[in-house]
């Protein structure tokens, strides 16, 4: 496996680990695995899989993607303490290619007040640990926390004294998203003058977005020589997040004039990776988002639109096909049948076994039924409800019916299918249609939590457009030995009839924490 080629940069992969610690993102291990699989599958060189000493949950998530994903290294975050590092090289025993990731701070704010300790012994503690790392495999990452805002004379002292003893590569975090494009890549080229011994490590860059600019950081870097760069799918991550994984390979794609890189990534796999994570971390893409935004490609002004259509490249610097957006003019209707839809979903890049394609078929004609035409954008919708769920649904909602009114009061019906195949039937009012579904669920299912998060986005343009629903709720959930921990669950669900898509978002959410809870053994 290499990853050391002179005009390639490396695309580190943290979605899983700091992507994972976005407010509300909680995957369980199921999902992690389906998008380790999918980054690999787009050409990622190294996954961070998570931290493997934070909980049991962490743990076994990067065991299993080391022991399933051959294609990529495979990555696990430590501190700078023995216990993390036995943790992740156990973690990572089965990977092909293991990589430790280990650290911590040289700002004097972390090392005076988070760590408690002085320059000299942080340092002494990275060498140690770097050297403990070492014992267990060969490939070991540095992370300098937040060299964004630290003292270059020291850090350039610190990345010396690791690379020699034995760090394969150096990571620049601007952990607080503080710096400029400017500062960072004059903080990259510094490291490169002044670090003796720094052609005997990779330089990578780690870049959050408090400030927006996360993505002109990590490009100022690799032009003065970072050859790793640490990105997470639509940016998720901590606060405003990482730098994104599409922005930055697209900037060396298109401005490849400029920057004479490249990367091994399929840039056709972006858009479908987009969709992967959004759906399973419940995070909704902003729709002006570069790259992956529902508007990244729409042209509404009439005279943008004249231009286009004359020459693409007047007003489009990418091609929507190049980064995997699906030509949304394809349509089906119920006339479609099994094969028309069949021939679609592949061409989408679906593959669906006979149970879950039977599935897709029938909302597909339901769909099709209310709506007369099913676009692409629908179909992804049906698919993401059918056939993405890691996770065993508990109970299921079979029927909602609801009245409401400017003079009545709004009461739903539900009928729910319970573990043992029992039907429960129940209903309730409420302040409105959702309220008064979500009370008559809770009335069968019986599960107390507070919903935090309520979003609704249209699939599709028209009036008979297929509404899709994302929630959150927060739970107070059993752990070992500590009491109880407030954890939250994300929940979807899409149908032409938004308070329906409210009900399975809200089912969705309830299966995932009944599941969680099993999961845990409470
Ligand atoms: O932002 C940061 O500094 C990090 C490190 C742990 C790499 O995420
Ligand atoms: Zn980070």
């Amino acid at each position: 496996m290499s990853t050391s080629t002179a005009d390639r940069v490396i695309i580190f992969d943290t979605t899983l680990r700091d992507g994972e610690q976005s407010p509300g993102a909680a995957l369980n291990v199921n999902e992690k695995i389906e998008i380790a699989y999918a980054l690999e599958e787009m050409g990622v060189d190294i996954i961070e899989a998570g931290f493997p000493i934070s909980s049991p949950g962490d743990f076994r998530a990067v065991q299993r993607i080391a022991q399933e994903i051959r294609g990529c290294i495979i990555c696990g975050l430590t501190r700078a303490h023995r216990q993390d590092i036995d943790a992740a090289a156990e973690a990572l025993r089965d990977a092909a290619h293991p990589r430790i990731h280990t650290g911590l701070g040289v700002s004097d704010v972390h090392i005076r007040y988070k760590l408690r300790t002085t320059r000299e012994e942080a340092l002494q503690r990275g060498v140690e640990a770097v050297r403990y790392a070492k014992k267990f495999v060969a490939d070991v990452q540095y992370y300098a926390e937040d060299a964004g805002r630290a003292d270059p004379e020291y850090l350039y002292r610190v990345l010396e004294a690791v690379i020699a003893a034995g760090a394969t590569v150096v990571n620049i975090p601007d952990t607080t998203g503080y710096t400029t494009p400017d500062e960072f890549g004059a903080l990259i080229r510094g490291i490169m003058e002044n670090v003796p011994n720094i052609h005997r490590a990779t330089v990578s860059v780690h870049c959050h977005n408090d400030l927006g600019m996360a993505t002109a950081n990590t490009l100022a870097a690799v032009r003065y020589g970072a050859r790793q760069v640490e990105v997470t799918v639509n940016g998720i991550g901590e606060r405003a997040g990482n730098c994104s994984l599409e922005e930055v390979v697209m900037a060396l794609k298109t401005r490849r004039d400029l920057f004479g890189l490249e990367t091994g990534i399929n840039t056709r796999r972006i858009y479908p990776v987009s969709r992967l994570v959004s759906q399973l971390t419940g995070i909704p893409v902003q729709p002006n988002k570069a790259i992956v935004g529902a508007n990244a490609f729409a042209h509404s002004s009439g005279i943008h639109q004249d231009g286009v259509l004359k020459e693409r490249t007047t007003y489009e610097i990418i091609n929507p096909r190049d980064v995997g957006v699906p030509d949304s003019e394809i349509i089906l209707s119920a006339r479609s049948g099994r094969h028309g839809l069949r021939h679609r979903l592949a061409e989408l890049g679906y593959t669906l076994d006979e149970e879950q394609f039977e599935k897709v078929y029938q909302r597909f004609l339901e769909v099709a039924d209310r709506k007369k035409t099913v676009d692409t954008r629908d179909l992804e919708a049906i698919v993401e409800d059918e056939v993405r769920m890691f996770f065993e649904e508990t109970y299921h909602l079979e029927h909602v019916q609801v009245s409401c009114g400017d003079h009545s009061i709004p009461t739903a019906t539900v009928r729910i299918r319970g573990p043992e195949g029992q039907v429960f039937c129940d209903a309730d009012h409420g302040a409105g249609p959702v309220d008064a579904v979500y009370r008559a669920i809770n009335r069968v299912i019986g599960e107390p939590n507070e919903l935090i998060e309520f979003s609704i986005q249209a699939v599709t343009e028209g009036i008979d457009a297929v509404g899709r629903v994302t929630i959150r709720i927060q739970a107070d959930e059993p752990v070992k030995e500590n009491g109880v921990e407030r954890r939250v669950f994300s929940g979807r669900g899409s149908d032409t009839d938004i308070v329906v898509a409210s009900a399975k978002a809200y089912m969705f959410a309830l299966n995932r924490l009944i599941a969680a809870r099993r999961e845990a053994g409470g």
